[in-house]
């Protein structure tokens, strides 16, 4: 029997996030001059990241996503692959990449038994690239697709973070690049996360108006039947070329949220917006048995009662979720902490 929170959801997709350290600076994301990193003593070894992972695949847990910060820059990360893929019961390894340093590492990855890329991509212009991530690497990332693509992987999503007066103008030229490639993308609201300091919904793109503008220049848009909790709604357009949208802002899915959050130092979130996670590593670390570890998780996973999006959606003002001091102080808020 999979284990089951208060609202009935199984836990099933563990999001695994293997550093708090990223080679760009998105403005949704680390917009900020200076952050507190998590003291490397603290970070989870492979061996160590296993051993949870594997407590995990005990109560259900079948698809790991690794993320970071930008999982890439972790240093030996294909072995990480290679260990999780052996654990019994997990029959997806996915990982979150801005695609930078694909180019050299999409061989290991395939290599090591990785099953699929999803690349972050938020505009076509190098210039505004540049000013977007405080980097001149948008020649990185394209390339990083097309070595997914030569690596031999399934094509890789693309995920693109729609804000007001920064990319909104580029939603057909970036649906064009996909369509081309054969690629599937989709448009994600800008949410109100820990990190985006500089969220206000004037800047949000909402989902009705990503659909009427991809309408107007692909012509008919028709939903497509969701099959799983996935964050994303799936349309075709005309020629049958797919694409979604994750409106996590103006249409929250948490009523089908199976996903949880392992940070790189062992903190374990039931939400992205929870204001506090499972310390996992101080038990490890202290030699708790698997059945301890497991126990620990059940009971914690049983009480769960998260439905932070929806809960962000009902309050009558909204604006960041935390302030950089609040940050700060507690680098746990961040989505760069607890995986994007
Ligand atoms: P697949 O559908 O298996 O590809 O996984 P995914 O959609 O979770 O992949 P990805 O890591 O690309 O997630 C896409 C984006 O959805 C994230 O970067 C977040 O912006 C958003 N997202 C992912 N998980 C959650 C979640 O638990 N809650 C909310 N509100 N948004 C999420
Ligand atoms: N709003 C929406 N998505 C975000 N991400 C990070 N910050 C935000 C935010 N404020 C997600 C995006 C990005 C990935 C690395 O993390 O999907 O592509
Ligand atoms: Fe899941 Fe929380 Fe995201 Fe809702 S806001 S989908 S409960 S992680």
């Amino acid at each position: 029997m999979p284990t089951k929170d208060l609202h009935g959801r199984p836990l099933k997709s563990l999001r695994i996030s293997v550093t708090d350290r990223c080679n760009l600076r998105c403005r949704y994301c680390m917009p900020e001059a200076h952050y507190t990193w998590l003291p490397r003593a603290e970070i989870l070894n492979f061996e160590e990241v296993t051993q949870l992972a594997r407590v995990f695949a005990g109560l259900g847990v079948d698809k790991i996503r690794l993320t970071g910060g930008e999982p890439l820059l972790r240093r030996g990360i294909p072995d990480l692959v290679q260990m999780l893929k052996e654990i019994p019961g997990i029959v997806e390894i996915a990982l979150t990449t801005n695609g930078i340093l694909l180019e050299e590492m999409a061989p290991h990855l395939r290599a090591a038994g990785l099953d699929r890329l999803t690349i972050s991509l938020d505009t076509l212009d190098p210039l505004r690239f540049q000013r977007l991530t405080q980097q001149d690497k948008l020649t990185q990332t394209l390339s990083g697709i097309d070595a997914v693509l030569s690596a031999g992987f399934p094509p890789p999503k693309l995920d693109t973070v729609l804000i007001r007066g920064t990319n909104e103008d580029e939603i057909e030229s970036l649906l064009a690049f996909a369509f081309e490639r054969g690629l599937e993308l989709r448009f994600i609201e800008y949410m109100d996360v820990g990190g985006a300091t500089q969220w206000s919904w004037s800047k949000v793109v909402p989902r009705t108006e990503i659909l009427e503008r991809v309408a107007k220049r692909f012509g008919p848009v028709s939903p497509l039947q969701k099959t799983d909790n996935a964050p994303a709604d799936r349309f075709t357009c005309a020629d049958g070329k797919s694409f979604g949208i994750i409106a996590s802002t103006t249409r929250p899915f948490c009523g089908g949220c199976d996903r949880s959050r392992l940070t790189a130092d062992g903190k374990w979130f039931l939400c992205l917006y929870a204001p506090e996670g499972l310390d996992l590593r101080r038990p490890l670390r202290g030699g708790e048995t698997p059945d301890q570890l497991r126990a620990r998780i059940q009971a914690s996973w049983s009480e769960r009662a998260d439905r932070g999006a929806e809960d962000r959606q009902k309050a009558r003002t909204r604006g960041p979720l935390a302030g950089p001091a609040d940050l700060r102080d507690n680098p746990h808020l961040e989505m760069h902490t607890r995986g994007g």
